[in-house]
């Protein structure tokens, strides 16, 4: 544990990186104007006075942004990584040094310390909660249903000290929860079905100003930008292999055309495999693409996307990477047991040996735009994170309304948010006339 001289409870690797990562804060806050906006009325009306928030997100400049729109808004707010690679170290310290947010989030953190970070943030008895990837929720819904063998050893460790009214009182004191990503939003879905969700959560994911943008573009450009950090590959005349036309993979898959990429897409998707392919791009299965790419790319959500048996028939330098949440898209143990290594070649590149040929794996196999990367552009993020604030806003003064399920933002906040953006872009558009909203409601007027 790093402690400031505020006495800020903190777990970061340096905090003389403090002033670096707090001129890297303000670069990207000149390009969330939206969140700004939000920072500003927060200061004025304090949505958020006397609320504990505990936020696992990826910590970069862009959340440093968000952290501190929400103490502005009077939370007391605690923070943790939601994957071991994607820290920025100078980040984390600015957070801890200039405003006494208490960060839990080293890059490169071990299995055991991710989760005892997590346990930091649990252990800051949050009144709302804020994930991306639905970690913090998974762990207090194990708590709730007394399911501490499936607890990651740091947290039921700490839980097991705690008396079963305290663990009670844990899960209780959460008003409400929001959720950044589709992976998280998938598994919470799956709670509500199963009628195990203890409290409402606010699927940011949903919002239309956040997943046709931030996956999209965000994805898109972010990854291409990975893949080239820990690689400096030529992309023109490459063939780029992207598994997944979600939101996510139609980003990625249309800058790596724009870079000089012949793109292969794979789905098990009809519509949007059929959409892929409408889009111009070859749609196959993987074990075909397996024989033809340069380089693959996960954006799936799923597990095993790129198993063994494709990675076999893969060419020799064959570069593999996954920007989906969690690092099992690719198989990783699978290639372990069959193929010598690795040898880190690069910062974020490893090599591994498979029957004489060479599959390079870029950073672990770990979302690799925000490992090898900073992540998605502050533009971006601007309307994702304007997004959360509204959504940890909407659930505290909802609370009571909301029910045990997962809910979106209201259409108008989603709207709203766009419209912001659109102005601090300087895009007009225009206004429907009277004339026009009388057509638009009106079903008598024919040919
Ligand atoms: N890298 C990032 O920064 C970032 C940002 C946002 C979301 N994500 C993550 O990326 C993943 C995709 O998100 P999305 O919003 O595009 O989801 P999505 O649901 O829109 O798309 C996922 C696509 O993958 C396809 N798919 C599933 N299994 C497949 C398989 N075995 N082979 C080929 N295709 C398969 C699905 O049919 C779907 O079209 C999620 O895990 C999400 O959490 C990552």
């Amino acid at each position: 544990m790093t402690a400031t001289a505020h006495g800020t409870p903190a777990d970061v690797k340096d905090l003389a990186l403090a002033p670096e990562g707090r001129r890297r804060t303000e670069w990207a806050e000149r390009s969330m104007p939206v969140l700004r906006q939000i920072r500003e009325r927060f200061t004025r009306e304090q949505p958020l006075k006397g609320r504990r928030l505990s936020a696992c997100l990826h910590v970069t400049t862009e959340t440093a942004n968000l952290a501190v729109t929400l103490k502005a808004g009077g939370a007391d707010v605690a923070l943790c990584a939601s994957n071991p690679l994607s820290t920025q170290d100078d980040v984390a310290a600015h957070l801890v040094a200039d405003h006494g947010i208490k960060v839990f989030a080293i890059k490169g953190e071990d299995h055991a310390t991710y989760y005892d970070h997590i346990r930091a943030a649990l252990a800051h008895r949050p009144d709302v909660t804020m994930d991306d990837g639905a970690d913090l929720v998974g762990a207090l819904h194990m708590v709730a249903l007394n399911r501490l063998d499936d607890l990651p050893p740091p947290v039921r460790r700490w839980v097991e000290t705690l008396s079963s009214a305290d663990r009670a009182a844990l899960v209780r004191g959460v008003v409400g929860s929001t959720e950044e990503t589709t992976t998280g939003v998938i598994r919470l879905k799956a709670m509500a079905k199963d009628k195990v969700l203890q409290f409402p959560v606010i699927a940011v994911n949903d919002s239309e100003t956040k997943h046709l943008f931030d996956n999209r573009y965000g994805t898109g450009q972010s990854t291409l930008d990975g893949i080239l950090r820990a690689t400096n590959l030529l992309i023109a005349g490459s063939t780029v292999v992207v598994a997944g036309y979600g939101w996510c993979g139609r980003g990625f898959a249309q800058r790596a055309r724009g870079a000089g990429a012949t793109v292969l897409v794979t789905e098990i998707d009809p519509l949007k495999a059929l959409e892929a392919q409408m889009d111009g791009f070859r749609v196959v299965p993987m074990q075909e693409a397996a024989a033809i790419g340069d380089i693959f790319v996960t954006l799936t959500g799923n597990t095993h996307v790129v198993r063994l048996e494709h990675m076999r028939r893969m060419k020799d330098g064959a570069v593999i990477a996954n920007s989906g949440h969690f690092n099992v898209e690719l198989d990783l143990d699978g290639l372990a047991k069959e193929a010598q290594g690795p040898t880190r070649v690069r910062e974020f590149v490893e090599e591994w040996r498979l029957g004489g040929k060479r599959i390079f794996v870029l950073a672990e196999g770990r979302l690799v735009n925000l490992a090898a990367a900073e992540g998605h552009p502050a533009s971006v993020m601007d309307m994702s994170f304007a997004n959360q604030a509204l959504a940890a806003e909407y659930v505290v003064r909802q609370a009571a309304s909301l029910g045990k399920d997962v809910h979106r933002i209201p259409a108008e906040l989603d709207r709203d948010i766009a419209r912001l953006k659109l102005s601090s872009m300087g895009v007009g558009i225009d206004t429907l006339t009277p004339e026009q909203q009388r057509y638009l409601a009106s079903w008598d007027q024919g040919t």
